[in-house]
């Protein structure tokens, strides 16, 4: 390389490793992770409503117990270069199916993050087998998320009523099986960067 003396000014340039995302398993710490989202009324417009705050920690020990026992995944996502818990992205087996779905607090959304979580999700899911194909039901209103299940390769199935917070959604079928996906994919894209912690 050619550097003339003038180019070089202080300290050399130290190259900063990529900011990457991480996926972890919700810990008992992750209480204000899920008041933020929980008890936010946008975050919940489509999930039933916000939940009373009181109500939030007696949840996040039924899902501790839930990821303990091994009937459910809930990752939390953590942005690349940030401290804090953004969303998450839950996978369980219910009545027959397994289902996924996925949140992030208001301030963090918009940057692709739903997107390459649920994307890293379900090639975990495909690496572990066990979970067959994995359905979504996004209210017909909420286009962030159908635009998840568009670009994550799920297939649409139709619109249906679907039972949520003791309220009927219309919501939109979608299904994927990640074991049919090419490897590494789930239909990924170039630049999906997110890490299992
Ligand atoms: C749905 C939600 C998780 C999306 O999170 P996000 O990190 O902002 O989403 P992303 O930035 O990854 O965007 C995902 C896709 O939605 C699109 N999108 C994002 N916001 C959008 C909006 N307001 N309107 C239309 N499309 C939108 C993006 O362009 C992207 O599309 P692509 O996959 O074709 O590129 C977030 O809005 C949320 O928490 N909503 C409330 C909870 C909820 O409804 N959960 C769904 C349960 S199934």
């Amino acid at each position: 390389m050619d550097v003339s003396p003038d180019a070089v000014v202080g300290d050399p340039p130290t190259a900063a490793p990529p900011a990457v995302d991480v996926l972890r398993d919700v810990e008992p710490g992750d209480l204000d992770a899920y008041v933020r989202m929980r008890c936010d009324p946008a975050v919940m417009a489509e999930l039933g409503g916000p939940q009373p705050r009181e109500r939030v920690a007696a949840q996040l020990r039924r899902d501790l117990e839930t990821v303990r026992d091994g009937s459910a995944w809930i990752k939390m996502i953590i942005p690349g270069g940030a401290a804090q818990v953004a969303g998450t992205v839950t996978l369980y087996s219910h009545a027959g199916i397994s289902e996924i779905g996925w949140m992030v607090a208001p301030e963090f959304q918009g940057r692709g993050l739903a997107g390459r979580a649920v994307r890293a999700v379900l090639d975990l899911a495909r690496a572990d087998g066990r979970w067959g194909p994995i359905h979504a039901f996004p209210a017909t209103t909420n286009a962030a998320s159908n635009a998840i299940c568009r670009s994550g390769g799920f297939a649409f199935v139709g619109a249906e009523q679907t039972a949520f917070g003791g309220r009927l959604f219309r919501t939109n079928h979608w299904v994927i099986d990640p074991s049919a996906q090419p490897d590494g994919s789930s239909a990924g894209r170039a630049g999906d960067d997110v890490v299992p912690a």
